[in-house]
C-alpha cells in the first residue's frame, strides 16, 4: 500500500537516525512498533464488516430522520462515540416489528442482558490518540471523517485514517469548517453553504489552529 511519509524518508535505510530524532518526541514504543513491521495500521477504506443484526443506518438515521447523537451520545463530550446499548433500541423495538425475524437477536440477549456483538468497522492502532469531542465542539461534521453513513444501509470506512489524512485537515482545517448546528447534517457541505470568508471566520470564532506536533495523536 501506498503510505506518505512527511517526516522522514523509508524506516530500512533510515532506522538508526530516525530513532534517535524522533524518540524525544514521540514516544518510543511507537517508533520501534513501525520500525520492526509490528505496527497494526488502521483498517482500510471500504471496509464493511457483517454485522450481527440488519441494522440500517439509511433507515433510522436516513428515512426516520434520527439525529446521531440519539444513539452516539458521548460524541460531543468525551473521546469516544459510544455505541448505543440494547435499552436504546428498544425504546422503539419493545413495539415497532417486535415480532420481525430480524430483531430476534436484538430481543434475545436484551432478555439475557447482554449486549449486541457488534463489529467495530474504525480501528485506528492503539499508539493512535484521538478525540471525538475536539473535532465536533470545533465544527468539524461526522460527513467528514464518516461519509454519508445516513445512505448506507451497512457502515463501512469511508476515509484512509492514515497520518497523512489527518494532517492534511489539521493543516487546512477551513473547507470542513461548519455551524455547530449543522454538526450531524450530512447532506451540508461547507464548500457549497458558505463563501471562504465565512469559513474563515467560523476558525476565528473558535480560535481552531490544529496541532501538527506528534504529541497531540501519539502520547
Ligand atoms: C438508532 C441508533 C443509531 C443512530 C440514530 C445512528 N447510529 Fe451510528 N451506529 C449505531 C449502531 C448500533 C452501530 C453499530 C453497528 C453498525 O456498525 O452498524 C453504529 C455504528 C456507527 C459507526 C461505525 C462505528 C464503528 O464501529 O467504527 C459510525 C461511523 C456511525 N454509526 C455514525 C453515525 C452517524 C454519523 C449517525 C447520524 C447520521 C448515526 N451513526 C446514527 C446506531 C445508531
Ligand atoms: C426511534 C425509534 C427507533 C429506534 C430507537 C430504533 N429503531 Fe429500528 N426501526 C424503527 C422503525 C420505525 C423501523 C421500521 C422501518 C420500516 O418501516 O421498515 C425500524 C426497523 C428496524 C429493523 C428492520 C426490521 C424489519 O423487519 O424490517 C431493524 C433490524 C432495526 N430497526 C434495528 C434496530 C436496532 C438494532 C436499534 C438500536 C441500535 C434500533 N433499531 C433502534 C425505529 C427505531
Ligand atoms: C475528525 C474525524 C472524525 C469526526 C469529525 C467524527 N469521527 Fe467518528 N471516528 C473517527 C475515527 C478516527 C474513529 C476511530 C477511533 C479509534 O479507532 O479510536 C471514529 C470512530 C467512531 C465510532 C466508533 C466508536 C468510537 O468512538 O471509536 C462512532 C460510533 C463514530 N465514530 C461516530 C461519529 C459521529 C456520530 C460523528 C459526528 C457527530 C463522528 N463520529 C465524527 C473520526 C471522526
Ligand atoms: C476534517 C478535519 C480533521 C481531520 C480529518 C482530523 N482532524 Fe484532528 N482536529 C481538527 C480540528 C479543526 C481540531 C481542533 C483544533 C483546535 O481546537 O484548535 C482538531 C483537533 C484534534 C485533537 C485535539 C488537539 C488538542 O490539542 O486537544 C486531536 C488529538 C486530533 N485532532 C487528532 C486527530 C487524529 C488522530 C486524526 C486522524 C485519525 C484527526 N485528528 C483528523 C480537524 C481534523
Ligand atoms: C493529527 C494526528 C497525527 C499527528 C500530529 C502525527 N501523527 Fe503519526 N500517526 C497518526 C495516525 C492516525 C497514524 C496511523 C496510520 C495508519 O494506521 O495507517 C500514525 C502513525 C505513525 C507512525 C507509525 C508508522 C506509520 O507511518 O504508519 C509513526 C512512526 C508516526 N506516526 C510518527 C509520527 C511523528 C514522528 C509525528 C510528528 C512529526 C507524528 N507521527 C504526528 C496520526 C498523527
Amino acid at each position: 500500500m501506498n503510505r506518505q511519509h512527511y517526516v522522514f524518508p523509508k524506516w530500512s535505510n533510515m532506522l538508526l537516525p530516525t530513532l534517535i530524532a524522533v524518540s524525544t518526541v514521540v514516544p518510543l514504543y511507537v517508533v520501534l512498533l513501525a520500525a520492526y513491521g509490528f505496527s497494526p495500521k488502521a483498517t482500510d477504506v471500504g471496509y464493511q464488516p457483517e454485522q450481527p443484526i440488519p441494522f440500517s443506518h439509511a433507515v433510522h438515521a436516513g428515512q426516520l430522520g434520527m439525529d446521531c447523537r440519539y444513539c452516539h451520545n458521548t460524541v460531543e463530550v468525551a473521546a469516544k462515540a459510544a455505541i448505543p446499548p440494547t435499552q436504546t433500541c428498544m425504546n422503539c423495538h419493545e413495539k415497532i416489528k417486535k415480532d420481525s425475524d430480524q430483531l430476534q437477536l436484538l430481543h434475545e440477549t436484551y432478555q439475557r442482558g447482554e449486549s449486541i456483538p457488534w463489529v467495530r468497522v474504525h480501528d485506528l492502532p492503539d499508539y493512535v490518540y484521538f478525540h471525538h469531542a475536539a473535532h465536533i465542539s470545533r465544527g468539524v461534521g461526522c460527513v467528514s471523517c464518516h461519509g454519508r453513513v445516513d445512505q448506507m444501509e451497512v457502515v463501512y470506512q469511508h476515509e484512509p485514517l492514515s497520518m497523512a489524512w489527518c494532517l492534511n485537515c489539521h493543516r487546512n482545517p477551513e473547507p470542513h469548517l461548519r455551524p455547530l448546528g449543522e454538526i450531524t447534517n450530512l447532506a451540508y457541505d461547507p464548500m457549497v453553504e458558505l463563501t471562504a470568508d465565512e469559513r474563515h471566520q467560523l476558525r476565528k470564532l473558535h480560535s481552531i489552529d490544529p496541532s501538527q506536533d506528534c504529541s497531540t495523536c501519539h502520547r
